[in-house]
């Protein structure tokens, strides 16, 4: 069933990555979640497909071959951060999930527990650092810094007083400005990011299903001041997802920015429960030259993927 709706008409330069089934139809009877073992004659089915671009993929798939790792599947990205920070209870009722990436910010709307509906929009906490870097004159690197330690996308919660020092570049004097002013080259970045992502929510239809609110996740989420800044652009209740302790892994993990890092993992660890305990646990299958270490195991998924 899932193999014949991919035969869809798609570019010649995009493939199939997930064929997501939302419900089924047995004869008359719509709506229907899952029709095993049930009686009828016709069967329909609507699902979400993704699809995404064949060279990108050959060369993410290059890159982990080359590290010495043998991709067994390739999973969209904050499908892969959803199953790290979303609730059961949030998939049912309907959410929408922002993974603020480093170039671009990914949705992802659930609803009676199934994606429902996933888009990127082109931009991320990296064209944050580029504004700073531009306005404050500072390199990439320190802007990114100065970003990380001082910024905020909330004003309203910025002191007028508190002074930041900027680091001199090329030699010139350390000054000091308003923490103020930097948060307000962060602000309308962040807000145009939500903005975009808000536009294709209201394109989709989907707004009114976002019942319990927005999870945020990713590491754009760190930023200071995020959630506020969602709540009011969106008009809607929103949390910072960080990934479940999981056995194992330290704590340092436990950070939005790890999100689909660890829900890769978590998928793995799914697919080898539901195929029984005869299937070798995940360490097991990396090249022995690798140590099995879940840290390191993240660390390299987060670098490969995300
Ligand atoms: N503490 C922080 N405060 C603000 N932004 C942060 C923080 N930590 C990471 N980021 C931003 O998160 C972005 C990277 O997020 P990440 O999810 O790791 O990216 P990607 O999934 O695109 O690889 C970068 O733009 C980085 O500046
Ligand atoms: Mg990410």
């Amino acid at each position: 069933m899932h193999e014949a709706a991919k035969a869809v008409s798609i570019p010649m330069d995009r493939e199939i990555l997930h064929v997501i089934p939302q419900s089924y139809t047995v004869d008359a009877q719509r709506g229907i979640k899952d029709p095993l073992h049930m009686m009828g004659v016709r069967l329909e089915a609507d699902v979400h497909i993704v699809t995404c671009s064949i060279t990108t993929t050959q060369n993410l798939v290059k890159c982990v071959d080359r590290a010495g790792y043998r991709p067994e599947k390739r999973v969209l990205n904050s499908l892969a951060a959803a199953r790290a920070v979303l609730s059961d209870d949030e998939r049912d009722l309907g959410c929408l999930l922002l993974d603020i990436g480093g170039g671009t910010t990914d949705l992802v709307v659930f609803g009676e527990g199934q994606p429902w509906y996933t888009a990127s929009v082109p931009a991320g906490g990296m064209q944050v650092t580029n504004d700073i870097s531009i306005m404050l004159s500072l390199l990439m690197d320190g802007a990114e810094r100065l970003k990380r330690e001082a910024g905020s996308c909330w004003l309203e919660s910025v002191d007028s007083s508190e002074l930041i020092v900027v680091p001199g570049v090329g030699g010139r004097e350390p000054t000091e400005i308003p923490r103020k002013k930097l948060c307000a080259i962060v602000q309308p970045r962040m807000e145009e990011i939500y903005s975009m992502a808000k536009e294709r929510l209201e394109k989709s239809g989907l707004m009114k299903e976002i019942k319990s609110g927005i999870v945020l996740t990713g590491g754009g989420a760190l930023m200071s001041g995020a959630r506020e800044l969602a709540q009011s652009v969106f008009d809607l209740p929103a949390r910072v997802g960080n990934p479940p302790a999981i056995h194992g892994l330290e704590n340092q993990y436990r950070n939005p920015a790890f999100a689909s890092a660890l829900g890769l993992v978590l998928l793995a660890g799914d697919e080898a429960l539901a195929s029984g305990p005869i299937r070798r646990p995940l360490a097991a299958r990396k090249e022995k030259s690798h140590a099995p270490n879940l840290g390191r195991l993240v660390d390299w998924l987060k670098d490969k993927f995300v």
